[in-house]
């Protein structure tokens, strides 16, 4: 039997779309995106954000698609396959990014797991203190160790038996709650202010440089752009999927949850006022904000709060999983490992990498910051050139099951002139201010 011949496939059409959205909705459309739009103008942040989704995401979610179905093989191999040995330091950034990222985000899980079962008791008196005491130290890094085992359990049942039936079950019920608590934020009084600041801020700061590093990272980041996740998860599909419609739908997707988040965050801190908050930290703001507005709603509080984090943890576990599967696959094609080693031991060294950002939530601020704005950038930077410039006859690989597509041209040199150049310039942008943030973190 040939590699190709035994390696895993999807069940399913619904099965493959569900793990895609599962991994791109995560706690960046709701954690990420709200601190993000908070900090950076609102309205402009979210149109500046939903444009670089439309021109730069999905031409490079495509691409992704491409190399991975086309390959059939893990990000390393499979670039290596379209581009020799010379693109393999390519992919080797891409496991670099998963496992950067899985680390620090697995952190910011374990809150949210503890933040669900908090809200069962209410969250107590002073949220800003809760958060300080849970947010860092051994307990932080007890529930990142809970929540990276979880993780390795799923990634170890296999495509099909772990990961697909995982987002089988959990995403209609993540679907179900954000839309539930949209509604239910939509009947609080004072909320109106909220919507409007989200919906039509100031729009100014659409012209200023960091607003749209940030967004393009934010894209990146919300579509699990850049770091091969899209590509890995594409290299266990068949040949007869439409790849163009698949990318629209997980864009899609992706950007309705972030933004009917933002619908449900927003009317929740201004009915309460708590905007001073927001703006006043980072990293917590969700975590700190919400529980005070639920803490004002008396026993409601409880129930809204609790099912609004576990929508966190069902987003944020079907996207560790799809970040702990790019290093898995690559360890299970490079080592020849069997998968559940793979998976313990990927696992076992991100639950060692992320305990520094467990005990420090400054730490994590950081890596996050290198992560999502500087390598998915730098990723997907590459990766545009890879496909536009390098690889033999894209279109050829594109148009497989989506014969009757006419603009695939438009595609191509979207990914030639466009990603690139317009990627280049956020990424000098998103250097300056990670350099700046490294500097202030040493201080
Ligand atoms: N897209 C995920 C989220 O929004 C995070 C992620 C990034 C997952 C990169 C995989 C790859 O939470």
């Amino acid at each position: 039997m040939s590699a190709s011949e035994s390696r895993e496939q999807w069940g399913s059409r619904s099965g493959f779309l569900l793990a895609a959205v599962g991994s791109a909705v995560g706690l960046g459309n709701m954690w990420r995106f709200s601190y993000l739009a908070a900090e950076n103008g609102g309205a402009a942040f979210v149109l500046l954000y939903l444009i670089l989704t439309l021109f730069v995401g999905l031409p490079v979610m495509l691409a992704e698609l491409a190399v991975g179905r086309g390959s059939g093989k893990s990000p390393v191999a499979a670039l290596a396959h379209f581009g020799g040995a010379a693109w393999k330091p390519l992919g080797w950034l891409f496991v670099a990014s998963g496992l950067l990222i899985l680390s620090y985000y697995s952190v910011i899980a374990g809150w949210t797991v503890r933040y669900a079962l908090a809200g069962l008791v209410g969250f107590g008196g002073d949220a800003a203190g809760y958060f300080g005491e849970v947010s860092k130290g051994w307990d932080a890094v007890a529930w990142h160790l809970a929540f990276m085992a979880l993780t390795v359990w799923v990634v170890a049942g296999g495509i099909k038996g772990g990961i697909e039936k995982l987002a089988l079950v959990l995403m209609p019920v993540l679907f179900a709650l954000v839309v539930l608590l949209a509604i239910y934020a939509a009947t609080l009084e004072g909320g109106a202010e909220g919507y409007r600041y989200y919906l039509s801020a100031d729009f100014s700061a659409i012209w200023d440089r960091k607003v749209l590093s940030e967004a393009a990272g934010q894209a990146f980041f919300s579509l699990s752009l850049g770091m091969g996740a899209m590509l890995t998860f594409a290299s266990y599909l068949h040949r007869g999927h439409h790849l163009p419609n698949e990318s629209l739908i997980i864009g899609v997707s992706d950007f309705a949850v972030a933004f009917i988040a933002g619908l449900v965050v927003f009317p929740l801190i201004f009915a309460f006022g708590l905007q001073s908050l927001v703006s006043g930290s980072t990293v917590g703001a969700l975590f700190i904000t919400l529980p005070t507005a639920f803490n004002a709603m008396g026993s409601a509080g409880m129930v809204v709060g609790t099912l609004f984090f576990a929508a966190l943890v069902v987003g944020a576990l079907t996207s560790a999983v799809s970040l702990l599967e790019v290093v898995v696959s690559s360890a299970i094609d490079s080592l020849g490992w069997p998968r559940k080693r793979a998976a313990l031991a990927a696992g076992g060294l991100i639950a060692a990498l992320g305990i520094p950002a467990a005990l420090d939530t400054d730490v994590l601020g950081l890596m996050d910051q290198i992560a999502g704005n500087v390598f998915l950038v730098l990723g997907g930077l590459f990766l545009a050139i890879f496909v536009g410039w390098v690889m033999d006859d894209p279109i050829a690989q594109v148009s497989e099951g989506a014969a009757g597509v006419r603009w695939f041209k438009l595609w191509r040199a979207l990914l030639r002139y466009v990603v690139p150049v317009l990627l280049a310039f956020v990424l000098v942008g998103s250097l300056q201010a990670t350099f700046e943030a490294v500097r202030a973190f040493m201080e």
